[in-house]
């Protein structure tokens, strides 16, 4: 699939086995999760783009680089705030935006409830936190939200992902790269991933 990674580390994958397990308890589903955002970042974040710099060591010049934009992550709550943590301590000059969206149970249709973001979005890579892409319909509302809110540069990060809500990204945001843990089978008839690993928010929160 063009613009989808799918990142198969041993370490993401053990996680996010023992994630999918229905024993797995609060406490330890945000711990798995947190570690699973931390390796995943690693992959996400590989292509952001570098400028070249010059530093002194103690003894001569060393040629470097550093980031070319500032980052913003942009978790979708609640599901979001399980990755968003882990992710925040590996790029600690990161700020971060809040999109508050709730599916509405019987129309699936994402409702908005909060919105809050750094200033000239423009300038930021952004990474959008969710851990479930299931319709796609809370991914494209918050890709919409972000584009109005003028960010250029965006990629999506996910745990688990439905084939329909990978198609309904890309169908209105073709560009934007996807990373994930996993490519379920498909949804059921309420708009659950299957096999998936149930409500990640219901599940990291105990509700
Ligand atoms: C879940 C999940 C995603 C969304 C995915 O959140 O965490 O945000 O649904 O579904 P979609 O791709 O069909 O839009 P939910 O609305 O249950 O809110 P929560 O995170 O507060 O539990």
């Amino acid at each position: 699939m063009k613009n989808v990674t799918i990142i198969t580390h041993p370490l993401v994958q053990h996680n996010l086995t023992r994630l999918r397990d229905h024993r797995t308890e609060p406490q330890e589903f945000r711990r798995l999760l947190g570690e699973i955002a931390s390796l995943m970042i690693y992959e996400a974040t590989r292509s952001f783009g570098v400028k070249k710099t010059t530093v002194r060591t103690p003894l001569a010049p060393a040629p470097g680089s550093k980031l070319e934009r500032e980052v913003a992550l942009v978790p979708i709550l609640r599901a979001g705030l399980g990755m968003h943590d882990a992710i925040l301590r590996l790029i600690p000059h990161a700020r971060v935006g809040f999109i508050g969206l709730k599916r509405e149970e019987t129309t699936l249709r994402a409702m908005f409830y909060h919105q809050s973001f750094p200033k000239n979005l423009g300038r930021f890579e952004v990474l959008l936190i969710d851990p479930m892409l299931a319709t796609g319909g809370s991914t494209v509302a918050a890709l919409n939200l972000l584009r109005e809110q003028g960010a250029k540069y965006i990629r999506v990060v996910n745990l688990v992902a439905a084939p329909e809500g990978i198609r309904e990204v890309q169908k209105h945001h073709p560009r934007v790269p996807i990373f994930t843990a996993a490519v379920d089978r498909k949804l059921n008839d309420k708009g659950f991933i299957l096999p998936g690993l149930g409500d990640a928010g219901d599940r990291l929160f105990g509700t």
